[in-house]
């Protein structure tokens, strides 16, 4: 057995440029001079969507390392600082606590990692998202693990075959349930279909081996009160019994519908863009999707790819905005405005203490 490596992916907004559009390029600078100093990283890449820094580091501490969340909670310490001295927007609004306890988890930024064997070749893409939530994985997810017309080599690669093992957290009960499929994917559809409760957190060959991860962190929920979208990411291992780049980013071909988008209280595409087009801006949005493409080589980020960059992705573009005409064109309604319970933003509380008076008994 060789030495395994991590991958991990820590993301954070710490400041928006403009309003909440985009990541100052000086906040970028300063996320990649704190990452040069670590001696304990193999590599890594800053990468940005919309309002937010993604730290994509490779090491060899495993998942969950107090030294590799440290840094990265270090490393967002001085963007903010940055942000401050720019006064870009929000700046730190991420950061839930003052101190650090060991874990970055629940104190604000979204984590993703994953810790396995390098294979003789070892392509992953590295998906971040902005405007929307972590069940907005759920369907691309299923679609590449278990849906055999947008990955044929769960039909024609013996090595895929036998189909693989969903890993679902209810993230309002704070529980979780592995599915074995293709067997049991009626059930598991029953939640997975509500990605606002039930996220898909990791998927797994029958054998075990990782082959995807996600994060699962709902600020809204950590925090007790609205601080931004959970602006999710997720990473995918590639090809050799695992789907090929082509089956894990086909599923953005068709923009599917998300929460987020305006005040994190909208349905609306998600949108497959280049980083260089990840700046959200109309009406907030819509929310969009970068899928980054990397070859480890021991360890080493060889890349990044920028898949959504391929004109092949321009129809999907094209399909998003016009579903974006439509949607606004509802306003303030549902379904364009999310149901009351999932709205990150209310006023219903205060209007209906207002109006509390003139409501009669039918
Ligand atoms: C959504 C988002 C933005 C803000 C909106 C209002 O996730 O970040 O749409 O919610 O721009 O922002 P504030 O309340 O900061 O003025
Ligand atoms: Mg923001
Ligand atoms: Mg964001």
């Amino acid at each position: 057995m060789g030495e395994k490596i991590t991958l991990s992916v820590i993301k954070a907004d710490v400041g928006g440029f403009v309003g909440h559009s985009t990541v100052h390029s000086e906040l970028l600078e300063t996320a990649k001079q704190e990452l040069a100093k670590s001696k304990e990283l193999v590599d890594f890449f800053v990468g940005s969507v919309g309002d937010d820094i993604n730290l994509i580091m490779t090491h060899k501490k495993g998942v969950d390392s107090e030294d590799i969340h440290q840094l990265a909670w270090n490393t967002f310490l001085a963007c903010t600082e940055t942000a401050k001295k720019l006064k870009l927007y929000g700046a730190g609004q991420d950061l839930l606590s003052d101190a650090f306890s060991g874990n970055v988890k629940g104190m604000g930024p979204g984590v993703a990692e994953m810790e396995f064997e390098e294979r003789k070749s070892e392509p992953v893409i590295v998906f971040m998202a902005d405007k929307t939530e972590p069940g907005a994985w759920n369907l691309p997810l299923y679609k590449i693990f278990a849906d055999p017309f947008n990955t044929i080599g769960l039909v024609i690669d013996p090595k895929m075959h036998q189909g693989f093992k969903f890993e679902v957290q209810d993230l309002i009960h704070n529980k979780k349930v592995t599915f074995n499929c293709p067997e049991e994917i009626y059930d598991m559809l029953v939640f997975i279909g509500a990605p606002g409760h039930y996220c898909i957190k990791s998927v797994h060959t029958k054998d075990g081996e990782i082959a995807a991860v996600s994060s699962t962190q709902r600020l809204n929920l950590t925090a007790g009160r609205y601080v931004g979208k959970d602006d999710p990411v997720c990473i995918v291992r590639c090809q050799s019994g695992l789907p090929a780049v082509g089956e894990v980013l086909e599923p953005f071909a068709n923009p599917h519908l998300v929460s987020g988008w305006m005040r994190g209280s909208h349905t609306g595409p998600l949108m497959p863009v280049a980083m260089k087009d990840a700046s959200p801006s109309r009406f907030d949005g819509p929310p969009r999707v970068v899928a980054l493409g990397f070859q480890l080589a021991e360890g080493k980020l060889v890349g990044p790819q920028d898949f959504f960059a391929d004109v092949g992705f321009n129809k999907a573009r094209d399909l998003a905005n016009d579903v974006a005409n439509y949607l606004r064109r509802l306003g303030p309604f549902e379904p364009h405005r999310l149901h009351l319970d999932e709205m990150e933003y209310t006023t219903m509380p205060d209007v209906m203490k207002k109006l509390k008076d003139r409501f009669q008994d039918i």
